[in-house]
């Protein structure tokens, strides 16, 4: 593909007047103190207001898969603009909408076949929730509302999806309505359930699952929501045949929804990690990678049974979004699509996401502040600690430290959750540009886990 070049501007001087903006989660004192201001992108490459390069090793937020400047999807974007702009999904559709929805179910495993388009991540984990205690209503089982989800799961920002999610620190959100049930993480480095291996461990969690759900009473469970590859949890990857179980501990009467808003789009190196697991869940949530940033676009999918319920005479799914199914966005995840396929994205994800955990797997021989190393494609964790052998965590988390130690020293974008440095570069990533970012990433775990080191003995030296 001819590859248009961003304008980059010159270095501008004029000061920004920041005092409007809110940034997400975000001390604003901390980017006030150093704004970082995007002006441009090309391959997987930003450029800042102040005219620094920066490399991005997680895709913006799990997103741009195919880096900042995509050919296709510009010119299609372009071509749908001059047609039409905006039609909203609800008294009609509009075309691409339409498209979009049946190259959605060729791509899905399963009888996954009814799209309900929305514009984000969060929307699409509460439509599921929503459509999973609808469909118990119109089926005669208006008991089931409850909703079971994991600890340190993340399903979104919104009431609803947080109430799902598991985090500890909710940021003063709590209380939220919503019947969630939680039950402890398959968490195979550090097991929630007692010194085991990642097969006990994850033997316990389904256990601690199909517990809940008869202790509950499975007459008032709806649904089990799950992210497949835990990535806010610190990219907990389960076993291969863990949502399988999971998928016979729910039955045909509790809904298994996997929210595939992270992991789906070719992350792990299948087009979707139900893939990879070998499970048709219920509903699934499709949000990130499925425009690959170029549109707010997001999807939940319904099996058809499920779906059925809601087409019969009568029946209709009560839930809107003004901005769901826009013409725009369908025409991005089109074009997303044609260039998955063309670029044959998918294969070539898992074989960068096999370079990726590797050369993660000879740094963790180098450097032994890393704990332990896991991943699955093109999404990996490196989980930092002060001692290797008792596994001993920093009292100072240092993957915050590696995360600013990458932007400042290293221009490279990494994220973190708890102690573990993430990496998810855009799957467009070259094995020269992924050597790059290793090699980076290294020097910046480093020097954190140096600082934190530092920091832990000047606080025993004081005594
Ligand atoms: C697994 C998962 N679900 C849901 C969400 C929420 O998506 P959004 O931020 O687009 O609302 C996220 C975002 O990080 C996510 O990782």
């Amino acid at each position: 593909v001819e590859v248009r070049l961003p304008q980059t501007p010159a270095r501008q001087t004029a000061e920004p007047d920041l005092s409007h903006v809110w940034l997400h989660a975000m001390q604003m004192a901390d980017f006030e103190r150093e704004p970082l201001i995007v002006t441009g992108g090309e391959g997987i490459r930003l450029t800042t207001r102040e005219g620094r390069v920066l490399t991005d090793a997680v895709s913006a937020a799990m997103v741009t898969s195919l880096g900042y400047s995509n050919a296709h999807v510009v010119e299609a974007m372009r071509d749908q603009l001059d047609r039409l702009a905006f039609s909203p999904i609800l008294h009609g559709t509009n075309e691409p909408a339409v498209a979009l929805s049946s190259r959605l179910c060729e791509l899905l495993p399963g009888d996954l076949d009814r799209v309900f388009l929305v514009s984000g991540g969060s929307e699409a984990t509460e439509t599921a929730m929503k459509m999973a205690r609808q469909y118990h209503q119109l089926t005669g089982n208006p008991r089931k509302v409850k909703i079971v989800s994991r600890y340190l799961a993340y399903h979104g920002a919104t009431s609803g999806a947080l109430a799902a999610s598991g985090l500890k620190d909710k940021a003063g959100a709590d209380p939220m309505g919503g019947r969630v049930v939680r039950v402890l993480p398959p968490d195979s480095y550090r097991c929630p359930f007692g010194q085991m291996g990642p097969d006990e461990c994850a033997q316990a969690s389904l256990e601690a699952i199909a517990r809940t759900i008869e202790y509950e009473g499975r007459d008032t469970v709806a649904a089990v929501i799950v992210d497949p590859v835990m990535a806010g949890a610190g990219i907990l990857v389960p076993p291969r045949n863990y949502y399988a179980r999971l998928r016979e501990i729910c039955g045909d009467d509790v809904l298994l929804i996997f929210d595939e808003v992270l992991t789906g789009f070719g992350r792990t190196g299948e087009w979707f990690a139900a893939d990879w697991y070998g499970v048709v869940p219920d509903i699934i949530c499709l949000g990130k990678g499925i425009s690959a940033g170029y549109s707010p676009l997001a999807a939940t999918v319904a099996r058809r049974h499920v779906a059925d319920a809601f087409m019969r005479r009568g029946g209709h799914f009560q839930h809107i979004h003004t901005f769901g199914g826009n013409p725009l966005s369908a025409r991005v995840g089109l074009a997303v699509i044609d260039e998955f396929e063309r670029l044959e994205l998918v294969a070539h994800a898992r074989e960068r996401g096999v370079q990726l955990l590797d050369g993660l797997a000879a740094m963790a021989e180098r450097v032994p502040y890393i704990g332990d190393v896991r991943g699955l494609g093109m999404l990996a964790g490196v989980e930092l600690v002060a001692d290797r052998d008792s596994k001993r965590p920093f009292k100072r988390p240092p993957a915050p430290l590696a995360m600013r130690a990458a932007l400042r020293d290293e221009d490279l974008l990494v994220r973190c959750s708890r102690d573990v440095v993430q990496l998810a570069p855009p799957l467009i990533t070259t094995e020269a540009e992924l050597e790059d970012i290793l090699v980076r990433t290294e020097r910046a775990i480093v020097a954190a886990c140096r600082e934190a080191a530092d920091l832990e003995s000047g606080a025993s030296d004081l005594g």
